[in-house]
């Protein structure tokens, strides 16, 4: 494996992380069961490797076991609100569709048209649309596009369900973070009361939750929560050893990388640190740098 640090990590080289990747099979078994599947928040510092997970578990998605139709989606800050993003999760969403292979073994043709027969939902399609069809708010084209899909292409093609994999949800802030989390909890908790099986996973810095934990209360509630820490010592040593195959002491070089990643720092300026968003708190009498890097600065600088 060749290190690529400014790429998410493939899922076929993903090191480690097998207790959130465990967790992971076991939430989509449970929806499998139930029929709606718990919705998931990936929660970590920048560079934590939130990606590389969303990207692990999008495969797991595909697993014969599972058989979901995984849609990976950026979220990007120049989006702008709610309905542009809606439009544009539609339209990967499409993309996923008409390359899936359950739908292409089944319904190929149809899915391939989908967008333009049965969701105009793009500035020109809108002038060839019927009027019933004329969404206005993002919530309506979501639901209209997955209720519509789920029917002609989903169920048909026997797939268990759909996850939307929504990356760095943080930058979608119109109106707010506060109304976006709870747009989205709505929106979601809704397919799985229609019996839908259709959930989302996001990723967001650590203290996505505790910028609107007051306001949205249930919007937290919603989520099953993965708190991404630095890698540990047998999972540093793990990348050791798939970096360097033929290196004599992966062990030794894996602890002098840890060292570099994890420790402890001392208690002083904790509350002007958490303040300032570069500590969090994790739990009572714990807390985490906003990133392994800015603990080497601040011992570089002492
Ligand atoms: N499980 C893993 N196995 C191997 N490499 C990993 C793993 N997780 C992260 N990495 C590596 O660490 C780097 C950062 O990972 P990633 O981009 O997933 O983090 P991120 O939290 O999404 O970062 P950002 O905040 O910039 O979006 C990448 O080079 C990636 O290849
Ligand atoms: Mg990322």
């Amino acid at each position: 494996m060749i290190p690529e640090p400014n790429f998410p990590v493939q899922p076929d080289e993903f090191i480690g992380r097998r207790p959130q990747v465990d967790a992971f099979r076991h939430t989509l078994k449970q929806g499998i069961a139930t029929g709606r599947t718990p919705s998931v928040a990936v929660l970590g510092d920048w560079g934590i490797g939130k990606s590389s997970l969303l990207m692990k578990y999008a495969a797991v998605c595909v697993e014969p076991e599972f058989n979901m139709l995984p849609v990976p989606f950026s979220v990007s800050e120049e989006l702008g609100d709610y309905r542009r993003f809606a439009e544009l999760l539609v339209d990967t969403f499409g993309a996923c569709l008409a390359r899936s292979q359950p739908i292409q073994l089944r319904v190929r043709r149809e899915a391939q048209n989908w967008k333009l027969n049965h969701i105009n939902v793009g500035p020109l399609a809108l002038q060839r649309e019927t009027p019933q069809l004329f969404l206005t708010s993002g919530t309506a084209i979501l639901r209209h596009a997955i209720q519509d899909a789920w029917r002609c292409f989903i169920h048909p093609a026997q797939l268990n369900g759909v996850m939307f994999f929504l990356d760095d949800l943080h930058n979608l802030r119109t109106p707010s973070q506060y109304a976006v989390a709870l747009a989205l909890r709505d929106q979601f908790q809704s397919f799985g009361v229609e019996n839908i099986n259709c959930s989302v996973c996001f990723s967001a810095p650590p203290n996505y939750f505790s910028h609107i934990r007051t306001l949205a209360e249930p919007a937290v509630r919603f989520y099953d929560k993965v708190y991404l820490a630095p890698f540990s010592l047998a999972e540093t040593v793990e990348y050791v050893g798939a970096i360097f195959d033929s290196a004599a002491d992966h062990a030794e070089l894996g602890q002098w990388l840890h060292s570099k990643t994890g420790g402890q720092y001392e208690r002083v300026y904790f509350s002007r640190l958490t303040d300032k968003g570069l500590l969090t708190r994790t739990g009572r009498g714990q807390y985490r740098l906003y990133h392994p890097l800015f603990r080497e600065f601040l011992q570089q600088t002492k």
